[in-house]
Formats: structure tokens, C-alpha cells, sequence
């Protein structure tokens, strides 16, 4: 999985990308239907999902564990589970690729099973921090045995049976979250996550939606209570996944930067704890409007319009981070083509993420002539408007999609081309990026691609 071949691509300059377009579905919310399907008896149907490597490690490890996991057509899939206790053990290692989120939320699920499971993964996965999941599964009884630091490649078997606990989420992180709630799913009693700064809601709303017996409320400190009783019935459930506003945020922020664009991304996701970056954008005078808005599955959705703007420089704190915490990379570029000075504040979580991607982003930025400081947990980025001198650098992705990403975006704006060492990774949660862009009229790929004015 995801093990994929390197692929260097150049972005040149490009004027006036227009066109309506449709990403493909979210990620949080593909992972966690695929999972909560093989976890109910009967056959859930998932549309819209998001069929990119991270996604189809999730189904292929949901098949290990015994759920069958089928394409009924595009984005279209059928999930038939096993219920909350019913996984069987697998056979062979789960290879989890790239993906954190696949990784750490089927922690959760192999922990409450009295067997072992095996989790590996890229190079990438296999750097990244694992303990913070693991603490409140050893807590609740799993066995682990991991690579020093706990790293992947590791190893869990759940005891029989498994305690129910009451967690405080020491990071900010859904992920830790949503593990533990996914663990409590199958243990007698009430499994309880208190979580002193919300994150994203997904799991809890699924969980809701498959019929679990789920509370959502707040303790006297203010922090985010949920409670979830174990061994619920869970329903069959019909799921629509929206389109993923992380993936959405590199067209919007190109719509903004490129001249003379204008670009509308349908059916976007916007779930209050996913909007940060719209709402920072704004305040940098972005001019973003949100079309068609309507609700389906608890979610709210719209088309989200993004013009060529005039953006000036702002200070992000850092209580924003939970609702944009993937899109620091991207707002770093938009900041590059800011007038004035960005500062980006609670950033410690970037180091931890598909590469150090605060180092990643400050270090293409300053290969392609923008000034930035890089700070232990910030980044201050000084905009130049209309991108001149900017580019004519190479990028490290560091298997980081998101940094792939980012500066191809960049390079659409700057005033020399740009090339990122690896453009194969981006498969892992946004396939046909590059078309895409390349169908709204932007310039990527080998150097000989005329400059933005040439005939
Ligand atoms: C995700 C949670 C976030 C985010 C990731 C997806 C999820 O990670 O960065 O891309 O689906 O729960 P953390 O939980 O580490 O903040």
C-alpha cells in the first residue's frame, strides 16, 4: 500500500483557472464508514467515498478482520460487518501505508479483540508518534508490544475482557478520540472521553447515526464530555460522504492566488470544526462565497466560489488550530502571496503529522525566495502580492501529500516554476489532483510548458 513509485512534477506560472469542480469525499469521514460498517451486523452502503490508498488500506485491513468490503460502483461501496465484538483475527499483518488516521482508529477497533494484530507502514507512518493512542488502550487492558518509542511496525491483543475508562485526551487529537471510543464500542459499561479542546466531531455523529448510545455534553471546566455505552446494537447505515474541505483548501487557495481566477468546489463538507481555514482566509480578504448551502446526514454542505483576492497578512492564534489543522501547509502558500507579515501561532501538532511539516512548508518556502521564521510551534511567512521573484525552487515532500500539494499551488502563482520531488503521494488522499487543476487551466508538468504571457 502506498508504497508508490516517485513521481517529480513542475507547477508554471498560470493565469485565470476557472470551471466548477467536485473533489473527492472526505477522508475522515471514508475512513471511519468503512470501519463502523464492518463493525455492524448487516450491509451498510457508503457513496461518495473517497477511494484514494489511505481509504483502501482501511477497507483492505476492515476485509482482514473478516467485514466484506466491496466496490458496487464509483465512490460506491458496500460494507457487510460483524458487529462490535464479532472481528476475526487476520492473518497477515495490516499494512496501513501513509495513513495515520486508518492506523490509529483501527488500533482502537483490534484493541477491545482477544487476539493480535500486527500494524505496519510507510516509512512516513512508521516515524510517527503511536503512544498516544496506545497509553489509553494499555490503560483499558490491550497488550502492545511496539518498536521503541512506540513506533510502528507493533503489535496489539486485547484482553478478555477489556475495562471501560474515562480518558482526558492529553493533545488535541480525533484521533485519540475517536481509538478510544471505537475500543469502547465493545466493552461492557461506559467507555468516557473528555476532551479539553474540541476536535473534529465525525466519529461521534457516526456513531450516533449507527444507533449507539452516544451523549455529547459539557463538564463544569468547559471541556467536551462524551459518553458511550458498550456493546450497543449498531444499524446498517446508508452514508453519504461530502467532499473533503482538505482537499478542497488547495483549489480554493489557487482560485485566490492565481490571476484572474474564479473557481466554485461543489459540495463541500462544513462542519464548524473543519472551517478554520475559510474563516482565516476571510479575515485575510479572501473573496470566498459559499453557494447552495444544505444539509445531508447531520452535515452542513455547500459550493464553495473562491476569486482572485487581494490578501493581506494576519496572526492566526493558535486556539484555531483543531478546526484547520490539516491546512497550515496551504495557508502558509496563500500567506506567501499576502501583503504584509503571517503569523501562524500552535503549531507543535505539524511535527507530527505525514512529515515535520512545519520544517517541510519553511524550508519550500524559503527554496522558492519567500521569508519566513520557523519557530518551535510557529511560522511567520512574509507575503509578496503577485508572486514576484517567487519560485524557481525544488521541494521536498518527505511522503507528506499535503506538502505535495501546497507547492503546486504555489508554483501556479509564483514567477518561476516549481517542482515538488514527489507529486506520486498525493494518490494517498486526493487522486487526479493534477488533472483536476490541470482541467480548471492550470500548467503542470514537464519544463518545456510555456510561462503565464507566452502565446
Ligand atoms: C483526523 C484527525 C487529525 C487530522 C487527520 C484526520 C481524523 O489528526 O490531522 O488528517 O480523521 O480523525 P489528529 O487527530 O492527529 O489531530
Amino acid at each position: 500500500m502506498s508504497h508508490l513509485p516517485v513521481r517529480p512534477l513542475t507547477a508554471h506560472p498560470s493565469s485565470a483557472l476557472r470551471g466548477r469542480v467536485r473533489v473527492p469525499g472526505d477522508k475522515s469521514i471514508s475512513h471511519r464508514a468503512l470501519m463502523l460498517g464492518a463493525l455492524t451486523v448487516g450491509r451498510t452502503r457508503v457513496t461518495g467515498l473517497l477511494e484514494s490508498e489511505d481509504i483502501l488500506a482501511t477497507g483492505a485491513a476492515m476485509r482482514a478482520f473478516g467485514a466484506t468490503v466491496e466496490r458496487t460502483g464509483e465512490g460506491a461501496w458496500s460494507v457487510d460487518g460483524l458487529g462490535p465484538a464479532g472481528l476475526l483475527e487476520p492473518e497477515g499483518p495490516l499494512d496501513f501505508g501513509n495513513a495515520g488516521t486508518g492506523a490509529r482508529l483501527a488500533m482502537g477497533i483490534a484493541a477491545a479483540h482477544p487476539f493480535a494484530s500486527t500494524f505496519i507502514g510507510d516509512a512516513s507512518l512508521s516515524r510517527r508518534p503511536m503512544g498516544r493512542v496506545l497509553d489509553p488502550l494499555r490503560q483499558m487492558g490491550a497488550e502492545v508490544i511496539a518498536r521503541s518509542g512506540d513506533r510502528l511496525p507493533l503489535s496489539i491483543r486485547g484482553a478478555d475482557p477489556m475495562a471501560p475508562i474515562a480518558y482526558r485526551v492529553p493533545v488535541p487529537s480525533a484521533q485519540v478520540k475517536s481509538a478510544v471510543l471505537l475500543a469502547g464500542l465493545n466493552i461492557a459499561g461506559i467507555t468516557a472521553v473528555i476532551e479539553p479542546v474540541a476536535t473534529r466531531d465525525h466519529t461521534e455523529k457516526m456513531l450516533a447515526g449507527f444507533g449507539a448510545e452516544i451523549e455529547v455534553g459539557r463538564n463544569p471546566d468547559g471541556e467536551t464530555v462524551i459518553r458511550l455505552e458498550g456493546l450497543p446494537a449498531l444499524r446498517p447505515q446508508n452514508i453519504e460522504v461530502p467532499a473533503d474541505p482538505s482537499s478542497a483548501a488547495f483549489l480554493i487557495v489557487a482560485g485566490l492566488i492565481v490571476p484572474d481566477s474564479d473557481i466554485v468546489v461543489e459540495g463541500v463538507l462544513l462542519n464548524e470544526r473543519r472551517t478554520g481555514l475559510l474563516e482565516v482566509l476571510a479575515e485575510m480578504g479572501a473573496d470566498i462565497a459559499i453557494e447552495n448551502e444544505r444539509r445531508t446526514g447531520g452535515e452542513r454542505l455547500g459550493d464553495i466560489r473562491a476569486r482572485t483576492s487581494r490578501l493581506k497578512g494576519v496572526t492566526v492564534a493558535a486556539e484555531r488550530a483543531p478546526s484547520m489543522i490539516d491546512e497550515y501547509p496551504v495557508l502558509a502558500v496563500a500567506a506567501a502571496f499576502a501583503e504584509g507579515r503571517t503569523v501562524m501561532h500552535g503549531l507543535e501538532e505539524l511535527r507530527v503529522k505525514e512529515s515535520d511539516r512545519l520544517a517541510a512548508v519553511a524550508a519550500g518556502l524559503a527554496a522558492n525566495g519567500v521569508e519566513c521564521e520557523e519557530g518551535s510551534a510557529s511560522l511567520g511567512v512574509t507575503g509578496v502580492p503577485g508572486g514576484q521573484g517567487l519560485g524557481g525552487g525544488r521541494v521536498a515532500t518527505h511522503l507528506d501529500h499535503r506538502i505535495a500539494m501546497s507547492f503546486l499551488v504555489m508554483g501556479l502563482a509564483a514567477e518561476k516554476p516549481m517542482t515538488v520531488d514527489d507529486a506520486a503521494i498525493i494518490a494517498t488522499s486526493f487522486p487526479g489532483f493534477a488533472e483536476l487543476l490541470a482541467g480548471l487551466g492550470a500548467r503542470l508538468g514537464e519544463a518545456k510548458t510555456p510561462a503565464r504571457g507566452a502565446a
